[in-house]
């Protein structure tokens, strides 16, 4: 039997597509309260879309603990093998906006929501385990160069080659970012990497520093340009469907859970910074340690309410796990929740998608949505300290150990390293086979193809730093592409005015 209709406020409704007039032809009286009310809410539908990373998509599922990993880390959810939590996904391009097609070549976000038993543990990380910068003062304008020109409203790759050429230490992410992992088929082929150094402490307080890596179950299997443009041509929402079918019929993706691990002193002895996040840990020295399996096994019931409200921050973190000294990873710890508060509002914690799945205390109190009860554990406990027994209390024994701090508080002058060109010379030299060098030439050839010679010129300087076959095979393929980049006018070409 069918429901009855009502109003927000639970009145019955006589009719929903009939507004209410003062003659047959019109006018709509005023009183026509719920016509006012829908086209009022047609209207609030939309909140500020993310300033970056805004097209996405997600799943629910079940992460399960299958190895031991006390020895580096009190949280509660590694405390036995076995161990299962609620885990929310949310993967995304980074630049373009809401609407973007999904094949394109661009990172891919990587953000997984841990609801365990002692609260939200959140990595928001990416399809890459490094990233452009060093340096959280960059990142406004580096996102600049890949959103759109104020003047043309188009995306420029003027901007963008002319930043990363003015930021060498970008290089590293480029070649992984105009490789063949460039363009992934969605979201279930590729790994995901929590990118930043994070730390872990365990029941003698002694800290480890460690990187989180998703490692995916599925082959990892990516989109040539050519393939990624016949795509979008006939689907701009191919992620969105490869990854909502596979669900739906059952076809669960996988990604294990791995950490690399480093005493805590190990960190002043090495000839890379570990906590560069444009620098890997080479995996023969930090080798991968299995942790646990995530699951997605669930396509949310309403992606509005658990996909574009969930609200990923670095600085949700559980008693355990704490962060390291990473620059970046400090702007982050700020600029998330911020942003939530500015796109969701003061209490978006509280939505289905971000409410912990555990006993919430706090103190904080009204504002816009103030939906929940008291948080604090007694009536009259509206501050703290408090006299009353029952009201929350903080808990010293979860405290972080301290973290050892060396050196001047300062600003130190960036640097133009050669270590910036090691480890993306050995990708270059050493990781990638002959054709997979020749499609980096190609692919980022196609991406320069329309900057400026000084531009070009100022690239090409970096990528002879890094090794000079990579400067030669991309000078060589942007010459070879030549006017293939610009597109031409022809008498077929479709106008305004002939359609
Ligand atoms: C200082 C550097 C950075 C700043 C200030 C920054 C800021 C932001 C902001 C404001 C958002 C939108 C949040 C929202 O509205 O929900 C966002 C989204 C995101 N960022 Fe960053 N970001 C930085 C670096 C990074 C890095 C290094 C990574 C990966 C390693 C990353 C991965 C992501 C992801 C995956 C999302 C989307 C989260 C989601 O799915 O909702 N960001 N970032």
């Amino acid at each position: 039997m069918s429901k009855r209709l009502t109003t927000t406020a639970g009145a019955p409704m006589p009719t929903n597509d009939t507004s209410k007039t003062a003659g047959e032809r019109g006018p709509v009286m005023l009183d026509d309260y719920q016509l006012i009310e829908k086209l009022a809410h047609q209207n609030r539908e939309r909140i500020p879309e993310r300033v970056v990373h805004a097209k996405g998509w997600g799943a629910q599922g079940t992460f399960t603990v299958t190895h031991d990993i006390t020895q580096y880390t009190t949280a509660k959810i590694f405390s036995k093998v076995g161990n299962t939590c609620d885990i929310l996904s949310r993967w995304s391009t980074v630049a373009g906006e809401m609407g973007a097609a999904d094949a394109e070549r661009d990172v891919r976000g990587f953000s997984i929501k841990f609801y365990t038993e002692e609260g939200n543990w959140d990595v928001v990380g990416n399809n890459t385990p490094i990233f452009f910068i060093r340096d959280p003062y960059k990142f406004p304008d580096f996102i600049r160069t890949q959103k759109r020109h104020p003047m043309t409203n188009l995306r420029s790759p003027e901007a963008m080659f002319d930043f990363w050429a003015a930021q060498p230490e970008s290089v590293h992410q480029v070649t992984i970012l105009m490789s063949d992992r460039g363009i992934p088929v969605n979201p279930m082929h590729m790994h995901g990497y929590g990118s930043h150094t994070y730390s872990v402490w365990n029941d003698k307080g002694e800290r480890h520093w460690v990187k989180f890596h998703f490692r995916c179950q599925q082959e990892i299997k990516n989109y040539t340009n050519d393939e990624a443009e016949r795509l979008i041509g006939k689907t701009r929402e191919s992620y969105q469907e490869d990854l909502f079918n596979a669900i739906d019929e059952g076809n669960f993706p996988k990604w294990e859970l791995n950490i690399q691990v480093m005493p805590e002193e190990q960190a002043t002895t090495l000839d890379f910074n570990p906590f560069d996040l444009t620098k890997v840990w080479p995996h023969d020295q930090f080798p991968l340690i299995p942790v646990g399996m995530l699951e997605f096994n669930k396509n949310p019931d309403n992606y509005w309410q658990f996909v574009e409200n969930a609200a990923y921050s670095p600085s949700n973190k559980i008693p355990g796990i704490g962060f390291s000294p990473d620059k970046m990873l400090q702007g982050r710890v700020f600029a998330y929740a911020d942003a939530h508060r500015y796109r969701l509002g003061t209490h978006y914690e509280a939505l289905p998608a971000n409410a912990p799945k555990t006993a919430v205390h706090h103190y904080h109190k009204d504002g816009t949505m103030r939906f929940f009860p008291q948080m604090t554990g007694h009536p009259d406990a509206y501050y703290e300290p408090n006299q009353y027994e029952e009201s929350a209390r903080p808990d010293p024994s979860v405290a972080e150990p301290p973290l050892r701090i060396h050196g001047d508080a300062d600003r130190y002058t960036q640097e133009d390293k050669d270590a910036d060109y090691v480890q993306p010379r050995k990708l270059y030299a050493e990781v990638l086979d002959d054709d997979e060098r020749r499609r980096l030439h190609q692919n980022m050839a196609a991406a320069m193809g329309p900057c400026s010679d000084p531009v070009k010129e100022r690239w090409f300087a970096v990528l002879g730093r890094v090794h000079p076959d990579y400067e030669a095979g991309v000078r060589e393929a942007v010459k070879t592409a030549g006017d293939d980049n610009a597109i031409p006018v022809t008498d077929d070409t479709p106008t305004q005015a002939a359609e």
